[in-house]
């Protein structure tokens, strides 16, 4: 007789082998094998998951580059959801780089070369007018986190529709990874309104919808039954919008925050990180918010979304909007912003004070006097030695901070910024430099990455249900981020928390987070007596 179901549910044979949420590989035991009908199916050994972990690690080691690992760690996934994370999560900090930023770049510019095997949903814009029923195909009916893209925006590689798919199942990924939220509760979802690069709709094996993106219009009419859709069918999902277009992200942030649970990471979140490194430094200078004068260098999407948080962080210590905007200067590629320049757009306009106009920035230091210098102008080398002299002249710590990236587009590096102020400078990047020596003193750069706070940000979700996620929750992920750098870490200039035991950080930030909604009658959950091990009762461990 063939076995189709055990007695207690569970497919059998072949099926079970094939869903990789329940396989177990060579960990089924004996009686296991006997019950599913899984005998002869498998070799004789029994192993542990340590066991086949060891296997896993084997195989990673023989690969040569990173891509590789990247394949091959999404084909475990497909077979075996368990180990996967079981590796993964043994090492937060070593599988990141594979499974997120930077392979996942080059996976996304491959997508359609390396596709093995359908992960997440596509919702395609020929799918208009019946959304809803195509997300009731999701087989998992409690998803918690949606996180959609619509590939309009990749990272720093622009638009590559379909391709993009790799960023949601990343970065949800990363939710688990990083922050043990279940994987059950995450779906991707690819938002395909087609793609505007002529050569991948040409490529043959392209695998997302042959047209150039509709009109803003159709877009947003497009996204709104999604959003609806989602709320019926998947009711309490937070939507996290991830890489669109800078200006569809912007506008249906500002038109969703109020009325869906949902969030936009390259906004809210990156925001957030700079806050949590500004805080940090301010910690170590014993200074207040409220008394900086922050100039930024650059007044791109970037400069606006952190700008506007930081005006938010100070209007929460008691500043009036005009005050915190009034202590918050822009200077783009024409130079200065100030109220003579006719090229502003509102958001950048509310930054341009009266000042004389300037196009020279170690002029404009001399003139506006900040006390913290942020460098989002995708121009690398801009903050010359001048530059960060004149910083120091003014600042005894001048806070600086080269956030462009890759790479070659930091304002400055790190070794840069301590050899010019002499060790002075409280510098933060947006890549990872290496550690840099000054007159014997070796300073640790940090990175300004988003996973200090967006996996928080899920976990604090996951566990409150809140109905909205503020700006104000952005603010105290900052905060708790910023109070867990400790001091030895601060005394080598590093402003983020150790990446060593990420998810004990990530637990402590969405204890913080959560207990910031339960106080703001944002929690739809009844209150526990203690919120941490509440938390922390709820995280997913991968264990057979
Ligand atoms: P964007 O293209 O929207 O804005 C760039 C701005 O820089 C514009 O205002 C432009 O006028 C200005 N600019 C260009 N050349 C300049 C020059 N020679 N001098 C002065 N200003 C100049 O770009 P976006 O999205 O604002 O990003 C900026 C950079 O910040 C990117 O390299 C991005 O990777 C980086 N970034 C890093 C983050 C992190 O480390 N966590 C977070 C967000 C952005």
């Amino acid at each position: 007789m063939t076995l189709t179901s055990s007695s207690d549910g569970m497919p059998t044979g072949g099926k079970l082998l094939d869903d990789p949420r329940l396989n177990k590989g060579t960990a089924f035991t004996p009686e296991e094998r006997e019950r599913y009908g899984l005998q002869g199916l498998l070799p004789h050994a029994v192993e542990s998951l340590d066991r086949q972990a060891e296997r896993v690690m084997g195989h990673l080691e023989q690969k040569t580059s990173d891509l590789e690992r990247y394949v091959y760690l999404i084909g475990l996934l497909d077979r075996n959801e368990t180990l996967f994370y079981r590796v993964v999560m043994s090492d937060p900090m070593r599988f990141l780089p594979i499974v997120y930023d930077p392979t996942v770049g080059e996976a996304c510019i491959k997508f359609g070369h390396i596709y093995r095997r359908t992960r997440g949903m596509y919702v395609s814009h020929d799918m208009k007018g019946h959304v809803a029923e195509v997300l009731r195909n999701w087989p998992v009916k409690d998803v918690r986190f949606i996180c959609v893209s619509t590939g309009g925006r990749i990272l720093g590689l622009g638009d590559l529709g379909t391709n993009g798919m790799g960023i949601p199942i990343g970065k949800l990924q990363l939710y688990t990874a990083c922050a043990a939220v279940p994987p059950d509760a995450c779906l991707p979802i690819l938002l395909d309104i087609g793609i505007s690069r002529a050569d991948l709709r040409a490529d043959p094996l392209y695998l997302g919808l042959r047209q150039v993106p509709p009109s803003t219009e159709e877009l947003d009419a497009f996204v709104d039954e999604f959003v609806q859709a989602v709320q019926e069918v998947f009711p309490g999902c937070c939507i996290h919008f991830e890489d669109w277009k800078g200006t569809d992200a912007i506008r249906l942030l500002a038109k969703y925050t109020d009325k869906v649970l949902c969030y936009n990471d390259d906004i809210q979140g990156t925001a957030s990180i700079i806050l949590a490194g500004l805080t940090t430094a301010l910690q170590i200078k014993k200074e207040k918010l409220t008394e900086q004068r922050i100039l930024f260098f650059g007044a791109g999407s970037a400069a606006i979304g952190i700008g506007g948080l930081i005006s938010v962080a100070m209007q929460e210590k008691g500043l009036s909007k005009d005050d915190a905007d009034g202590q918050i200067s822009m200077f783009d590629v024409d130079g200065l912003l100030e109220p003579s320049r006719k090229d502003l757009s509102p958001s950048q306009a509310m930054y341009a004070h009266k000042a004389e106009p300037a196009k020279d920035l170690a002029k404009a230091i001399e003139a506006l006097k900040p006390t913290v210098l942020i460098g989002v102008s995708t121009v690398g080398g801009t903050f010359t030695q001048p530059v960060v002299e004149a910083m120091c002249k003014l600042n005894d710590r001048p806070v600086i901070f080269a956030l462009s990236n890759p790479t070659e587009k930091a304002e400055c590096t790190a070794e840069q910024a301590y050899t010019w102020s002499k060790g002075k400078a409280l510098y933060a990047a947006g890549v990872q430099f290496p550690d840099a020596t000054v007159d014997g003193k070796t300073f640790h750069p940090g990175q300004a990455n988003n996973f200090y706070i967006f996996p928080a940000i899920g976990l604090a979700t996951y566990a409150a249900r809140p109905k909205r996620i503020t700006d104000q929750c952005f603010i105290v992920a900052a905060e708790a981020s910023a109070d867990q750098v400790s001091d030895d870490l601060r005394a080598k200039g590093m402003l983020f928390p150790s990446q060593a035991n990420i998810l004990a950080t990530e637990i402590v930030t969405a204890t913080r987070i959560a207990e910031y909604m339960f106080d703001k009658g944002l929690a739809t959950v009844e209150r526990p007596a203690e919120i941490e091990p509440w938390i922390e009762a709820m995280l997913y461990k991968p264990h057979y």
